[in-house]
């Protein structure tokens, strides 16, 4: 059965679409069959990994409105055992649009959440994969919403910086009600520091700040701050294949051997 993890802060900017498509990527070549969902309007996961606009036929956005099946959106990408379910801006619209379907499901006295679309969705693809990662967008609506309640565990990605903490009680205070609500099982699967300028206090300081705050959930593994991380997407691909032997792509392989670590199976060896 697969794991469903979704990267989710409602901060902007944290390092939320880098970490997912490089975890994804890498999870990838540690050979785990990997589905990649980006539930971004913003659509940069998509992009990230070589998808342009004109490609996509069919979106998370038609998925989650039964325009198509979820089958039907699934993409097989360049990267190693990475698939992906696209997305695009329409999918801005997605939270109306939810009202009004249930709405009419209602009057047909026919079962319809808008809550939990996306998790009906995932669950029939769940076995296919060994990992699904679910990039969120920047807000705490419909559709993290959807993801806290499709998600086993949520992996938060926290940026090194003086302002790190903000924002996070509002985000635990969401996964606790998500707990209550919709999905009783969600866990917290880590917490990532991410954007680490070299020598500086300041980003020790915030690595200390939170590493007290989250204890052992926070990754041995910090995402350091690198041009070439920032540069890889706008060539549509992971850090290990724009530049294979940065400290980026050592950093992100990092990250998902310590994943499939606390996940109990053993990671197999780099082909
Ligand atoms: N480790 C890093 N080193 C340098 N730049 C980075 C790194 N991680 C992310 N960035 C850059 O910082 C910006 C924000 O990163 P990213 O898009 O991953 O964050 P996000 O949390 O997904 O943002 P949003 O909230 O808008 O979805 C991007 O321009 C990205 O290329
Ligand atoms: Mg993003």
């Amino acid at each position: 059965m697969g794991k469903i993890i979704a990267i989710v802060n409602q901060k902007g900017g944290v390092g939320k679409t880098t970490t997912s498509i490089n975890l994804s990527a890498s999870l990838g070549i540690l050979k785990k069959k990997v589905l990649l969902v980006d539930l971004d309007p913003q659509g940069n996961a998509t992009t990230g990994v070589g998808l342009e606009r004109g490609d996509i036929k069919n979106s998370i956005y038609e998925v989650l409105v039964k325009k198509c099946t979820v089958n039907d959106a699934i993409v097989k990408t360049k990267s190693k055992n990475l698939s992906l379910i696209p997305a695009y801006l329409n999918l801005a619209g997605v939270d109306m649009e939810l009202v009004e379907l249930e709405r009419e499901y209602k009057e047909r006295n026919e079962p319809f959440s808008r809550i939990t679309r996306l998790k009906e969705e995932l669950y029939q693809i769940k076995d296919k994969f060994d990992f699904i990662i679910i990039d969120c967008p920047p807000s705490l609506g419909i559709l993290t919403t959807n993801a806290l309640a499709a998600a086993d565990s949520v992996l938060i990605p926290v940026q090194c910086e003086y302002f790190a903490l903000e924002g996070i009680m509002q985000l635990i205070n969401t996964i606790m009600l998500a707990q209550k609500k919709v999905n009783p099982n969600l866990d917290i699967e880590g917490v990532l520091l991410t954007m680490l300028t070299a020598n500086t206090n300041l980003g020790l300081e915030v690595i200390e700040s939170i590493r007290n705050f989250f204890k052992e959930r926070v990754y041995d593994t910090i995402i350091p701050r690198l041009i070439r991380l920032a540069e890889a997407p706008s060539h549509g691909k992971p850090i290990l294949e724009y530049e294979p032997r940065s400290r980026g792509t050592l950093a992100y392989l990092n990250l998902a051997k310590e994943v499939i670590e606390r996940n109990g199976t053993k990671e197999e060896s780099v082909r």
